[in-house]
């Protein structure tokens, strides 16, 4: 159960981290990388890593769901076990979680459920928090609501620019997304109601601290 298909939109650095995981012995087999955008980076580091990188945009005539059909229909040749949402700027309906049924995972730049949506490092910010973050989590149906499996925490300095909180956040980030997976695919992760437990190793733990 450790074929995975990443989906992202944008540069794709989660993605990399992914890769770069990989490459170390982490236990997913990267099978498909799947973009709505032609020209997001994931997908040149994708063909980089020798990783099939597939475009599925969404046409004028598809609402949501029928856009979802088709990216589950692209997924399907594939046969992944995993989907991980890395930087990928849509929307999944039921049509596609319904299809991986607990099977997508998300990586999302805030610790839920403060700050859902879109630009939550921006969010944080403008709010004026002393500890931001990021968070890993089953993907629902709602907005950046399913169940937590880790998040990490990072400090909001008070001379922070957003792009300097949101570069921390993003290098918490590429710790949290591999050690989150990794217990995926390894069968370690058992859901109940919006409690993740995780069969966590000695050395392990759902919180990540930034060392400053
Ligand atoms: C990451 O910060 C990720 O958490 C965020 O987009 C960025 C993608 O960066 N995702 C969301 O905001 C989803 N709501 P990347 O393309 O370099 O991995």
């Amino acid at each position: 159960m450790n074929r995975v298909g990443v989906l992202a939109s944008g540069g794709g650095t989660n993605l990399q981290a992914l890769i770069d995981a990989v490459a170390t012995g982490h236990p997913a087999k990267l099978v498909v990388v799947a973009s709505d955008k032609r020209d997001a980076g994931a997908l040149e580091r994708a063909r980089a890593a020798g990783i099939p990188a597939i475009v599925v945009p969404k046409t004028k005539a598809q609402d949501r769901e029928a856009y979802d059909r088709s990216l589950v229909d692209a997924l399907r040749a594939y046969a992944i076990d995993w989907v991980c949402l890395a930087g990928f700027m849509r929307i999944v309906t039921p049509a596609f979680l319904g299809a991986f049924p607990n099977r997508v995972l998300n990586i999302h730049p805030a610790l839920l459920p403060a700050f859902p949506g879109l630009h939550g490092q921006q969010q944080a910010h403008d709010y004026g928090v002393r500890v931001a973050g990021a968070t890993v989590h089953f993907v629902d149906a709602g907005t950046d609501t399913g169940p937590i499996i880790a998040q990490g925490v990072v400090p909001a300095l008070q001379d922070d620019t957003p792009d300097a909180l949101a570069a921390r956040i993003l290098t918490m980030e590429h710790r949290l997304y591999p050690m989150a997976l990794r217990w995926a695919v390894e069968g370690r992760l058992r859901v109940e109601g919006r409690q993740v437990h995780v069969d966590l190793r000695p050395g392990e733990s759902t919180a990540l601290f930034s060392p400053g």
